[in-house]
């Protein structure tokens, strides 16, 4: 007999993600997006906070590659806040050529400020929603408050940095505070992801993991927080790799200009 939490395991979970940057803070939770993309098919995806793109590119790829029709939106600055620090517009132009690259057709960057991009989408418009910039209380309770309006029936809110509570890091508060009004699932790992189902209406697996039983959601969050770490070593290795060649090289130079340097007269 197929266990109950396997069934609802799906090929999407297991994708190769096409972008990862060497900032790994969410990529654990790149199979998740993935899976999740392809079970609610959302109609209009918003992502609020993209910085390098590595969460919103795994849900425009799990789009692509399954044919959802979802229409993605990411909105940021791109300048930074107080808990990434500021950056300069390379990492605009980045995000802009791999979407450019990959995602033209369907996925949207609007690089201004949360409460400017409000006007941009009709009220009970949006299906799935993360909430992923600044990371204080007041910070984060004013983007969910602003863009609960925004989803739609079927709506579900992601917000990451839920199991952070170091410094001014205030989501886990938030996610006490609504965990009283709304169905939800955290995951723990790479720094939490909560779920929030907030439409009437939900899809048929996020119905399910709103019932799922303290035993089956152990479960479940075991295994893609293993499948997540598979994903964050992959960068790590990537990366690793990428400094020890960039240090050979160096030694390489430096050996090439000790072995052409004119030798001092005697
Ligand atoms: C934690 S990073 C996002 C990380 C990203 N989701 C990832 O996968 O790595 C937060 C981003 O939110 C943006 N941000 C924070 N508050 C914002 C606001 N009110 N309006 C626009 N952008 C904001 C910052 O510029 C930053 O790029």
């Amino acid at each position: 007999m197929v266990n109950h939490v396997f069934s609802h395991l799906t090929e999407a979970a297991f994708k190769i993600p096409l972008h990862q940057s060497s900032v790994t803070a969410w990529q654990g939770h790149i199979p998740f997006a993935f899976w999740c993309l392809d079970q609610w098919r959302p109609k209009n995806f918003v992502e609020l906070g993209t910085h390098l793109g590595d969460s919103y590119f795994a849900f425009c790829q799990a789009a692509k590659e399954n044919a959802t029709g979802t229409q993605c939106y990411a909105v940021d600055s791109w300048q930074g806040d107080a808990h990434t620090g500021p950056y300069d517009s390379t990492i605009y132009e980045h995000v802009q050529q791999h979407n450019q690259q990959h995602y033209q057709d369907f996925s949207h960057l609007l690089r201004m400020n949360f409460d400017s991009a409000l006007e941009k989408f009709a009220d009970r418009s949006i299906d799935l929603l993360h909430i992923d910039g600044l990371h204080t209380y007041e910070a984060v309770a004013h983007d969910f408050n602003t863009w609960l309006p925004k989803m739609s029936e079927r709506g579900i809110i992601l917000c990451h940095d839920s199991n952070v509570y170091e410094k001014d890091f205030g989501v886990w508060q938030l996610m006490r505070e609504i965990e009283t009004s709304y169905p939800h699932f955290h995951f723990y790992h790479s720094f939490g992801l909560s779920i929030f189902f907030v439409g009437e209406n939900p899809p048929e697996t996020a119905r399910w993991l709103q019932e799922i039983s303290a035993h089956d959601g152990d479960q479940w969050r075991m295994i893609f927080s293993h499948l997540g770490g598979c994903v964050v070593q992959r960068a790590e290795a990537f990366f690793q790799q990428m400094h020890f060649q960039q240090e050979l090289q160096k030694r390489d130079s430096i050996n090439q200009n000790l072995a052409t340097a004119p030798t001092n007269p005697a």
